[in-house]
């Protein structure tokens, strides 16, 4: 069976640009773009042009310098949402608007007043007038994760005749399971006229902590797009990780999926976007934390040392980190401490590890973590005689 190559809609420059405070300029933006290209997504969503002069201005420079993937601008189901679109894409070779309105009940009551026949009234004029500027036409089923799947599925059915080339299943508020994600996607793809045709897409937010595992669940039942940033930076608790999905599908051949992302760059885009955006990336976050690759109990690193596969399923240089790292605390043992100090020209024999190992437990029991020039002091130990 050939492998499905699934699409990667980045839009760290839109949803992940919501999060509070890290407001890009145009040229940082334009500057992600490049990057993005470069580690090879297939669609950059470069923002929402109506919302202000500067998004508008950074959409339309981003349209212009982005020659490989598509660039996409995003737009509620408003006239002069989808025609400033429109404007700010005129020079991108590859243009999309991406145009959508609420689908949950609560959405189509409490947030938009309206019924569902207005709602698919709109959503119908609106992939329309997105299809009189361009061809590529993404339509997005706001709260599609509480929407109703028979209704899910009428509106799908009408943007598609509406001429939409992409249909977005956004999870908006996180709210879904994996099985219950990937049920909606199954669902759609069988019971929607016409979606054989268009590309069906993931879009999951992070607010129980399941964004990338829907994201899974939704191209392991039919979808060829995920929507994600880097970092999983977004409204709330984020969106899909984009080196997690990627990671994931490279990780586990027998999916038969692949993505056109570069993962050797994986590790230098995140940290490009996490100090430009001033967002700093958690530790322990899944392929980009700074522990993604640290050891510090004995037990694991005595491991990793004999063996890397032990406790890592990623070799660090599949996603640009040079080597993995033992890290020494108090929790590390003779081992970890015999692998550091052999990495700065101490070979060791028994008997002086030995010896120096005591001196190497009270520095760290005081300290967080063992550097090497407290190793260099505590090699200088080595050959006095163990009482
Ligand atoms: O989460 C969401 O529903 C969105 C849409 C605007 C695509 O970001
Ligand atoms: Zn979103």
């Amino acid at each position: 069976m050939s492998n499905q190559k699934i699409q990667i809609f980045d839009t760290t420059l839109r949803d992940g640009e919501q999060v509070p405070g890290c407001k890009l300029n145009t040229s940082e933006k334009v500057e992600v773009a490049k990057r993005l290209e470069a580690l090879g997504v297939d669609v950059i969503e470069a923002g929402f042009p109506i919302s202000s002069p500067g998004d508008f201005e950074s959409v339309d420079a981003i349209a212009r310098v982005v020659k490989n993937a598509t660039v996409c601008g995003l737009s509620r189901a408003v006239e002069k949402d989808i025609i400033t679109a429109a404007e700010s894409l005129k020079n991108a070779v590859r243009p999309r608007i991406h145009t959508g309105i609420g689908t949950s009940e609560s959405h189509i009551k409490f947030k938009l007043n309206s019924t569902p026949e207005k709602i698919v009234e709109r959503a119908i004029a609106a992939v329309s007038l997105a299809k009189s500027y361009v061809e590529d036409v993404e339509f997005y089923a706001e709260d599609a994760g509480r929407t109703d799947n028979a209704f899910l599925a009428h509106i799908c059915e009408q943007a598609i005749k509406a001429g939409a080339t992409v249909l977005n299943i956004p999870d908006t508020t996180g709210y879904c399971l994996p099985d219950e994600y990937g049920a909606k996607i199954r669902f759609l793809k069988e019971n929607v006229k016409g979606v054989h045709n268009v590309t069906l897409s993931t879009h999951c937010h992070n607010d129980l902590g399941m964004a990338t595992a829907n994201s899974i669940a939704g191209v392991m039942n039919g979808a060829t797009q995920v929507e994600c940033t880097i970092n999983g930076i977004g409204e709330r608790a984020g969106n899909t990780a984009l080196e997690e999905v990627v990671m994931v599908l490279k990780q586990h051949p027998y999916l038969n999926m692949t993505t056109g992302v570069d993962t050797k760059q994986l590790n230098e885009l995140s940290r490009y976007v996490s100090d430009t955006m001033r967002v700093p990336v958690q530790p322990n976050k899944a392929i980009v934390g700074a522990n993604a690759f640290a050891h510090s109990s004995g037990i694991h690193q005595d491991g990793v040392i004999k063996k890397r596969e032990t406790y890592e399923i990623i070799d660090p240089k599949e996603v640009g980190v040079d080597h993995s790292s033992i890290v020494l605390t108090a929790r590390s043992g003779r081992a970890a401490l015999a692998y550091r100090m052999k990495n700065i020209g101490y070979e060791l024999t028994r008997d002086e590890l030995d010896i120096v190992y005591k001196s190497f437990l009270e520095v760290a029991d005081a300290k967080k973590e063992v550097s090497d020039d407290d190793l260099h002091e505590i090699a200088s130990l080595r050959h006095k005689v163990a009482v």
